[in-house]
């Protein structure tokens, strides 16, 4: 393997996709965003919200639920067309874990191990991964991603620089990031690693937690009830801008951006006095300020869905900020529902009923099947709180229960072979949800 080196760009702030980690599964707080962006494509949502999963599809790999249930790879226009042998191959090094030798060495800025082998299959195989695993890192695929270190190591990936050189049966890697948080990331995949080295599948089969952000401010009780009321605050501004120019409505759209232009800057200000940061210094609050004026020129020019592209990110950038920050705000898990439901929806929409094939079917059933137990979360969360003032928290129980009827249908239509039903039922996950989420919002200021 030719020796390579990637500096994979680097992000000044610490921004990103939509996102999250199963709370169940984390370890405190901690996770954080890949890459933003709208990611609708201009297919929308029914009520004009566009939440954008950003990224390429994610197949699992180690299987933790029944046969046949295992995330294989994407069909059609996502279609992930190296799981199969990436899988194959880190399977093999499992499978020889015990034939393998690692060490780490932990550097200020991230690690450097070195893997090898001195069976000479193994060793390639160990070449064929990195290498492979490589390319994911910096094509942005991710793999394993119902593990929250590697779901948020692949949304990291922007701030890894990856260096990868071959050294006798095996390689050496060097991983640095200038990021403090992104280097505790590095510290524990590494550990993640060899403790597949040491243990094999059954270390594979487990999840591990994000590491803690040490380079965030604790917040108390009342610092955090603060930040979800402003949170919510900011929502009910921001959803209706959101919503409003991706429905390419003009008069409504610019009336909610300048709304949102006016109400922001206070309620950053107040949110970086809340987390004991000076509001100069504070980069999100800067980056909030020119995604909204730069929003505000656009949709005065009348270019409505560019206003709605700039707005987007907002809320990656914010729930990132809120997560690095140990603030469990109730809207987020719409945000991990919507990433799984992007995986469903965007094929979906892009496929012929001739397209639904055994692959599509078995690939759709094991993400609905994620979406589902998602969407529990949704259902097992308290939204009737305070914060979320002029919500009509009955109304709101009976959209989420809209949507989890969407699902069984969806369920039930991968019983049966009706490829229409099929395609049917995948797309109207999403205008359902996007009621749910536009809840939030005040329409009617
Ligand atoms: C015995 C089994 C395995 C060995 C020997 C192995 C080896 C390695 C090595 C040497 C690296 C470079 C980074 C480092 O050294 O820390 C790496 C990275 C990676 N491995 Fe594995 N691995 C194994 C199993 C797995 C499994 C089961 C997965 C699951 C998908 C996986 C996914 C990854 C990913 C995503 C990366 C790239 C992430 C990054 O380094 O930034 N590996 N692996």
């Amino acid at each position: 393997m030719c020796p390579f080196k990637t500096t994979v760009a680097l992000l000044s702030i610490v921004l990103a996709v939509l996102f999250t980690v199963p709370a169940s599964a984390q370890n405190g707080r901690g996770t954080g965003r890949g890459k933003q962006g709208c990611g609708c494509r201009g297919q929308g949502l029914g009520e004009g919200v566009c939440m954008n999963s950003g990224q390429a599809s994610a197949p699992d790999a180690i299987p933790e639920k029944a046969p046949g249930q295992g995330m294989g790879p994407m069909f059609g226009p996502n279609a992930d067309e190296s799981f199969v042998t990436d899988r194959d191959t880190f399977h093999s090094l499992l499978n020889s874990h015990d034939k393998i030798d690692r060490s780490v060495m932990k550097l200020p800025t991230g690690v450097t191990t070195i893997t090898t082998s001195s069976d000479k299959e193994v060793a390639t195989k160990i070449r064929e991964h990195v290498e492979a695993m490589y390319a994911r890192v910096k094509e942005h695929r991710p793999i394993r991603v119902r593990d929250p270190l590697f779901a948020e190591l692949f949304r990291q990936a922007d701030k890894i620089d990856m260096k990868v050189e071959p050294v006798d049966g095996g390689v050496r890697v060097t991983e640095t990031s200038e990021d403090p948080y992104v280097v505790q990331l590095i510290h524990s995949h590494a550990g993640v690693v060899s403790a597949f080295v040491e243990y094999g599948f059954a270390e594979a089969r487990k999840n591990h937690a994000v590491p803690t952000d040490e380079s965030a401010p604790m917040l108390n009780n009342e610092q955090t009830q603060h930040a979800l009321e402003l949170s919510a605050r900011l929502d009910r501004v921001y959803i209706p801008a959101l919503a409003l120019t991706n429905q390419g409505k003009k008069d409504a759209g610019q009336k909610a951006v300048a709304r949102l232009a006016a109400e922001a800057p206070a309620l950053t200000a107040e949110m970086a006095q809340t987390v004991g940061v000076e509001p100069g210094q504070w980069l999100l609050a800067k980056e909030v300020d020119k995604a909204i004026r730069e929003a505000q020129s656009l949709v005065g020019q009348g270019q409505l869905a560019q206003a709605h592209g700039a707005l987007e990110p907002l809320r990656n950038m914010l729930l990132d900020e809120r997560r690095r920050l140990g603030v469990d705000y109730p809207v987020d898990v719409l945000s991990d529902f919507h990433e799984v439901m992007e995986k469903i929806v965007m094929p979906a929409s892009k496929a012929q009923p001739t397209d639904v094939d055994d692959a599509m079917i078995a690939s759709l059933k094991a993400l609905s099947v994620e979406a589902s137990a998602s969407w529990s979360r949704v259902e097992q969360t308290d939204f009737n709180l305070p914060c979320f003032v002029g919500l009509d928290a009955r109304k709101l129980d009976t959209l989420i229960a809209d949507e989890r009827a969407a699902l069984t249908e969806l369920h039930r239509a991968l019983r049966g072979r009706d490829a229409d039903k099929i395609l049917k039922s995948a797309r109207a996950l999403k205008p359902t949800f996007a009621r749910v989420y536009t809840a939030f919002g005040d329409f009617h200021p």
